[in-house]
């Protein structure tokens, strides 16, 4: 079985990003399972409360599902043109203590994923994340793209993917990404056992 983490970067109660995550978990071919995780638990970051009292519970269990996963599917939102800032926070969270940053996402296989009801569909909260991704040693797969426009057209009042053009990309992007995950993971584990 390959194991995917999924996290959407909003915390809107009716997220397009939230939907575009299920959609993909859908689109997943046989063997694969995508665990949709949630940020709505994270503080704020502050070093000052990290030197007191250490990770906070929800953020350490992420930590530890990412470090067991084979892959990570980020779905991100766009908000003045870049990151939101409620999953920058929880990027960062995630990426403390610095030294644990190798376990958590060194070589972890990324794809960056987002919605949006304009007409670019988060390719620049896209573009936005690629710096983040390469100082936390990510291996991010550059095979496909998915900014999907439009949201509030593509989607029913259920959240359900109700474009066939859209859902047929959705398909072969998570295909891509899956392939990608297996090589990597099957090039890791090879010249780990050597
Ligand atoms: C937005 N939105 C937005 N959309 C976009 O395509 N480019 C942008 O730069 C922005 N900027 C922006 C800033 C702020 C502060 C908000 C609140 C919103 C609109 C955004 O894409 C829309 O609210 C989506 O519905 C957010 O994603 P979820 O919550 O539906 O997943």
């Amino acid at each position: 079985m390959t194991s995917l983490i999924g996290l959407s970067g909003s915390l809107r109660r009716d997220s397009f990003n939230s939907s575009l995550l299920r959609a993909a978990r859908s689109a997943l071919p046989d063997g694969v399972d995508l665990k949709i995780e949630s940020i709505a638990a994270f503080p704020l970051y502050n070093f000052d409360d990290e030197k007191a009292h250490g990770i906070p519970v929800p953020v350490a269990a992420l930590k530890d599902a990412l470090a067991g996963a084979d892959g990570f599917l980020l779905c991100t939102p766009e908000y003045n043109n870049s990151i939101p800032g409620v999953l920058k926070n929880a990027i960062d969270w995630l990426s403390r203590p610095a030294a644990d940053i190798p376990r958590v996402f060194g070589d972890l296989p990324v794809a960056i994923m987002g919605t949006s009801p304009g007409a670019f569909g988060t390719t620049l909260a896209q573009n936005a994340w690629l710096p983040v991704l390469r100082t936390l040693g990510a291996r991010l797969w550059t095979g496909g793209r998915f900014a999907l426009p439009a949201a509030s057209r593509v989607f029913d009042e259920d959240g359900r993917l109700n474009d066939a053009a859209a859902q047929e990309r959705l398909e072969k992007f998570v295909r891509g990404f899956v392939g990608f995950v297996r090589e990597t993971r099957g090039s890791i584990h090879a010249t780990e056992s050597k």
